[in-house]
């Protein structure tokens, strides 16, 4: 009996994978710009590093880690996102006693034990970063606008950024405790798991999916009015600062995040294509983090994307993202081998055309028909024929695909560099 993948687990197959290292490379390429260093995060960590910065009564503690017991009896668990590492590594490191500013990204798979759907996978890819040591909205505005040149890098238009400030220490305990209040007077309105989390996490009532509970907190007290004289400010600045940009966002005062760590500036991005889960990443600030995590009292702002929705997102804005990737994956040049005689002269010449760049499909033990066929089904461009003739004349034969026609001879064996690159018709 064959052995199939784990639910919720996935093979990122030819031109999906293609699509997402597309996706990965162009937001890596936006983040260097903006200078952050790539940081290899491992995958496991103590499951208390992800207990303690997300928060022990969000979804993703209480539900979604996949932890279990290290040989040793510790406690362990695959990463569910990002920023607990990256904190945990700045710290163990003292990284910002080189330079006082540290940026950091990365990318790599996420676990989380959802329900999997379209969009929503049990193994997922991150594309995330983070800046510490920068309290002033100025920051809030250069990550923000980071955040768009992925998107646009990436090619996916018409994403909404959704932004609202969450407070920090001195304004949001006595508005938790209002929110608190409203909700516990209004129980039974509330749907099944906001009468229980309104207990524990009241903050999240204002997130709620069902729409009936929508309904009953549609006039829920919100942040923007209980905001400290200083988190306005803040919330303020950014926003003049994205407008003076003319980077493009909306102020949603009903924004909340799963995770405990954020405070002040917080966003999501929203984009079509994406069925029932519309987020392709979302961030903001995590000021105590750092100090949390028993590090000095340094402040935090990042943001992560989901690969995988950034994918369904492109395809959307841009359909044939996989169509695109699968032409990219045809080789240029298939050499067909004719005979054991030919062997060596078509291996030493794909090595050389591939040492040069060039996409190389060997193959041989077979009639040239059947050959041909297979050129054919990978869309290579050019076939290169090397049988016992060619051998002799130290001449290859090049077949166009297109026009199905043979230069008999044209490709001299002992061609290299841009001159054997113009032989078989491939850009140099
Ligand atoms: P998050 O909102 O939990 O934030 O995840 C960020 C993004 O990861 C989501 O917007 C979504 O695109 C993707 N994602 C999350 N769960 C899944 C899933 N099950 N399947 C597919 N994609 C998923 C964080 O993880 C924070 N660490 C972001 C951050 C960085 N905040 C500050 N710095």
């Amino acid at each position: 009996m064959s052995i199939s993948a784990v639910k919720g687990f996935r093979d990122g197959l030819g031109p999906a994978a293609c699509v997402s290292r597309q996706i990965e490379d162009a937001a890596a390429g936006v983040l260097r710009g903006y200078g952050f260093d790539e940081i290899r995060l491992p995958i496991l960590e103590r499951t208390e590093l992800f207990a303690r910065a997300i928060g022990e009564t969000t979804d993703i503690v209480e539900k979604e880690m996949y932890t279990f017991e290290d040989r040793d009896g510790t406690l362990i668990t695959l990463r569910p996102e990002g920023t607990a590492s990256v904190v945990r590594a700045l710290v163990e490191h003292h990284l910002d006693q080189k330079d006082p500013i540290t940026r950091l990204y990365y990318t790599g798979p996420m676990f989380r034990h959802e329900r999997p759907q379209k969009g929503r996978h049990r193994q997922f890819y991150q594309v995330g970063a983070e800046l510490f040591g920068r309290e002033d909205p100025l920051a809030d505005a250069e990550v923000l606008a980071c955040a768009r040149d992925v998107l646009d890098a990436v090619g996916v238009r018409g994403a909404r950024m959704l932004i609202n400030s969450l407070g920090d220490g001195a304004c949001r305990p006595a508005y938790r405790d209002a929110l608190q209040a409203w909700g516990i007077a209004r129980r039974d309105r509330l749907c099944k798991n906001c009468a229980r989390r309104v207990d524990k996490n009241p903050l999240r009532l204002l997130d709620c999916k069902d729409p009936k509970c929508r309904e009953a907190t549609a006039d829920a007290p919100l942040l923007k009015d209980h905001l400290c004289g200083e988190c306005d400010d803040h919330f303020a600045r950014v926003r003049s600062l994205l407008d003076a940009l003319g980077v493009a966002y909306e102020v949603d005062p009903r924004l909340v995040r799963g995770l405990d760590y954020y405070v002040r500036t917080t966003f999501e991005i929203t984009a079509d294509g994406l069925g029932a889960v519309a987020a392709v990443g979302a961030g903001g600030r995590y000021d105590g983090l750092v100090a949390q995590l028993g590090g000095p009292k340094i402040s935090g702002i990042g943001f992560a994307f989901g690969v995988d929705r950034l994918a369904l997102a492109l395809e959307a804005a841009q359909p044939g993202a996989e169509d695109r990737a699968a032409e990219s994956l045809a080789p240029a040049v298939f050499i067909a081998v004719l005979g054991a005689d030919a062997e060596a002269e078509a291996l030493a010449l794909a090595r050389k055309l591939r040492r040069l760049g060039t996409r190389v499909e060997l193959d041989g033990g077979r009639s040239l028909k059947s050959l041909m066929r297979r050129a054919d089904r990978l869309g290579a461009g050019r076939v290169l024929i090397v049988g016992e003739e060619e051998v002799a004349a130290r001449r290859g034969t090049l077949r166009d695909m297109i026009e199905k026609r043979d230069d008999k001879l044209a490709v001299d064996f002992d061609l290299d560099g841009e001159a054997l690159l113009l032989a078989v018709g491939v850009e140099p």
